[in-house]
């Protein structure tokens, strides 16, 4: 079977795989990235969200071949528990989440919303999170994560952040 190549958390990797296999069994199965989870596998509820050239996608709808060459941001890459990245370290703050399931997607479409727009209002944050589903209903405090990172990452503000 002839693989195909792509770039997963800055790093080239191969996989054998057929073309079909969706992205998100390459990266739990083939690769052990193991974060990014299954949850509807129908593109319905975003807990398979990666980032696809800095675009979040669904990646139980993604067919391996469609991502040949690209680069794939996984939960994995996003921080670490050492160096956390900020989007991570105000869900802790806000203690965002119940069975945190739903939150590496979540992390995912957090992060390329403030990659785009940096001080995005509520409505905005909301929005950008409409194709995530959280069943534990910790909305309201995943909200204020958002906004407490986005606060934390915008130039001039202070390691600690305000709210
Ligand atoms: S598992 Fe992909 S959207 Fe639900
Ligand atoms: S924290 Fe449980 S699904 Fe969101």
């Amino acid at each position: 079977m002839p693989s195909i190549d792509l770039t997963v958390n800055g790093k080239a990797v191969s996989v054998g795989a057929d073309g079909d296999t969706p992205l998100l069994d390459v990266l739990r199965n083939h690769l052990g990235l193991v974060g990014t989870k299954f949850g509807c596998g129908q593109e319905q509820c975003g807990c398979c969200m990666v980032l696809v050239d800095g675009r979040p996608e669904k990646s139980c709808g993604k067919a391996l071949s469609t991502v040949a060459g690209k680069n794939i941001l996984t939960i994995e890459g996003l921080g670490t528990p050492d160096r956390p990245h900020p989007l991570q370290q105000a869900f802790l703050d806000e203690q965002a989440g119940q069975c945190g399931y739903c939150l590496p997607g979540i992390l995912i479409t957090a992060k390329a919303l403030l990659d785009a727009n940096p001080s995005p209002s509520r409505r905005e944050i909301a929005a950008a999170l409409d194709d995530n589903i959280c069943r534990c209903g910790s909305h309201a405090r995943i909200l204020r994560a958002v906004e407490r990172a986005a606060a934390r990452m915008r130039p001039g503000s202070s390691p600690g952040g305000s709210r």
